[in-house]
């Protein structure tokens, strides 16, 4: 059995990143080695050292230095943020060991505050308290390494390139909840299994809310059989798809072309078809499959990346299980264009959203240049939804759910569903709004007017939807409530003068159609939403 591990050199999530005590970034180190015999010399730290820092999950988060010992002084590197490692320097005084990053400059006339190591070194053994640049501190042991562990391994073939089908899943955008954004590294099989109880108390799952996803950190490495295991916080994976199926819900999971995950835990690097069986066996429905530590291993390019993802695209296939695919890599090299093509439903767009204005406005607003490449079964993804985790007020959460919903893009919640306010509930279901996103036509949302792209300024939206009505949308990416409309003259999608009826999404009341003008009050950062026939 093998450990789960987390190494240095793989990449982190930046919301991974402030939780890891030693910021160990994506580091690939490509150094010549000045490794000696002195591994041999038990008095002597020369050598290659691998630290490890227990998670509490069962898994550990793993660092590599390099040491030299001159008498009492050290040199070193640590692998952390650079290919080269950074610096270190240190003293050996009997047993006490004390080493600390050099300073490296930030800007400004500035240096970045040490990474600081203080420990023993007895019997051959290490023990290091280390602290990191915002002064966070864990314990761990290190043990004699090598070079080859502390690096990356050698890339692996991709498969010849070609056009996967399509799978036929999703054909409008998939919703559910998933649990990164709320829980990262903490989530339980418990809170699973309380999310699925919850989707279905609530009534979320009447309204389309169908996927339970299980984001990263659920993995502790493989069996000698190489079979991806389960740390201590899933103690059984069949069990709880069993049990989120029992509920009518569906159940997905998250891995990695590389190596690593992004909160460095066990990817399916090399393991592609025996994953995908193992997920198949599950009985898992969905899978989130994100980049991150397959940066360290290749050099990326489209070529590649399409590569990485054909390769599992093409083991889920074989299973012959219907399994969601999504492609989480940032939106680098464009996935809208080829993401299809390695059978995927819907590719990541842009990096982690957080939860504050500026993060959703920017993300949100980013992907009108894009919209006209969603279909059926093909989705954009923006991220997950920050709705009710609280960095936004219930103005910003409805604009959230109404750019997503014009956009098509998945609803995938991103809170604690055990315990919703009632407005936060108003936006996460609020049924004409989810039929907008739900709309089968799928038809692309364009700009009516404003379209600056610049935040702070006012922009109208417009989609057609199947049944010859018009979503319009107004949002006020300001900081003041304004007042904003439009002519109905000005009406797009052949309603210009001829409409009917009006109805506010929100207000879930009818709109006077008489007049020569709409008008609303929008407040700051708000929405008006209309449905017109
Ligand atoms: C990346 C993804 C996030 C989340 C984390 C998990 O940052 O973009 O959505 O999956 O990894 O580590």
């Amino acid at each position: 059995m093998r450990f789960g591990n987390h190494s240095s050199w793989k990449s982190l999530s930046s919301a991974v990143l402030s939780a890891v005590l030693l910021s160990a970034a994506p580091a690939i180190h490509a150094q010549t080695s000045t490794q000696t015999s002195a591994q041999s010399n038990q008095n002597d730290l020369t050598g290659y050292w691998d630290l490890r820092v227990p998670v509490g999950d069962g898994t550990y988060r793993e660092t590599f230095f390099e040491l030299q010992q001159h008498g009492q002084a050290l040199t070193g590197r640590i692998f952390g943020r650079t290919p080269q490692g950074i610096p270190m320097q240190g003293t050996l005084t009997g047993s006490a060991i004390h080493l600390s990053t050099v300073p490296i400059p930030i800007g400004g006339g500035g240096t970045r505050p040490p990474m600081v190591f203080d420990g023993t070194f007895e019997g051959g053994k290490l023990s290091i308290e280390s602290r990191n640049h915002a002064g966070q501190s864990t314990k761990g042991d290190a043990e004699r390494s090598t070079r080859e562990a502390a690096m990356p391994p050698a890339p692996l073939p991709l498969p010849a390139p070609r056009d996967l089908p399509d799978n036929g899943l999703v054909r409008t955008p998939p919703m559910g909840w998933n649990s990164w954004n709320k829980f990262a590294g903490r989530i339980t099989d418990a809170d699973i299994r309380s999310m699925a109880d919850a989707m279905v108390s609530t009534g979320m799952d009447k309204l389309g809310y169908l996927y339970i996803n299980i984001d990263d950190t659920w993995q502790l490495g493989r069996d000698a059989a190489g079979n991806i295991t389960m740390n201590e916080k899933f103690p059984n994976m069949k069990a709880l798809a069993d049990y989120v199926h029992s509920k009518g819900l569906k159940i997905g999971i998250y891995s990695s072309p590389g190596p690593k995950t992004c909160a460095i835990y066990e990817g399916s690097f090399g393991h592609e078809d025996q994953d995908a069986k193992t997920y198949a066996a599950w009985g898992i429905d969905y899978l989130k499959y994100d980049l991150c530590g397959a940066r360290a291993v290749y050099s990326l390019s489209e070529a590649t990346e399409r590569g990485l993802y054909q390769k599992m695209g093409e083991a889920l296939e074989r299973t012959k299980r219907p399994i969601v695919y999504s492609l989480c890599q940032y939106g680098d090299f464009d996935p809208w264009k080829w993401g299809a093509k390695t059978s995927g439903n819907l590719w990541r767009t842009t990096g982690d959203i957080e939860d504050k204005w500026k993060s959703m406005d920017k993300i949100g607003f980013s992907q009108l240049a894009i919209a006209s490449y969603t279909r059926p079964g093909r989705w954009n993804d923006p991220d997950m939804l920050e709705i009710g985790n609280g960095g936004m007020n219930a103005d910003e959460y409805r604009t959230h759910m109404s750019l997503w919903s014009m956009l098509s893009a998945p609803l995938i919640a991103g809170n604690d569903l055990r315990t919703m306010s009632d407005e936060t509930k108003s936006i996460l279901m609020n049924k004409e709004v989810i039929a907008v996103d739900q709309d089968p036509a799928a038809k692309p949302t364009q700009i009516l007017a404003g379209g600056s792209g610049q935040p702070g300024t006012v922009e109208t939206l417009w989609r057609p939807m199947q049944d010859g009505s018009i979503i319009i949308g107004i949002f006020n990416r300001g900081e003041q409530p304004t007042v904003a409309g439009f002519e109905w003259t000005s009406l797009p999608g052949g309603l210009a003068g001829k409409s009917r009826s009006a109805r506010d999404l929100w207000t879930h009341q009818a709109v006077p159609v008489d007049g020569a003008k709409f008008a609303s009050t929008i407040p700051a950062h708000g929405v008006t939403l209309l449905r017109i026939h």
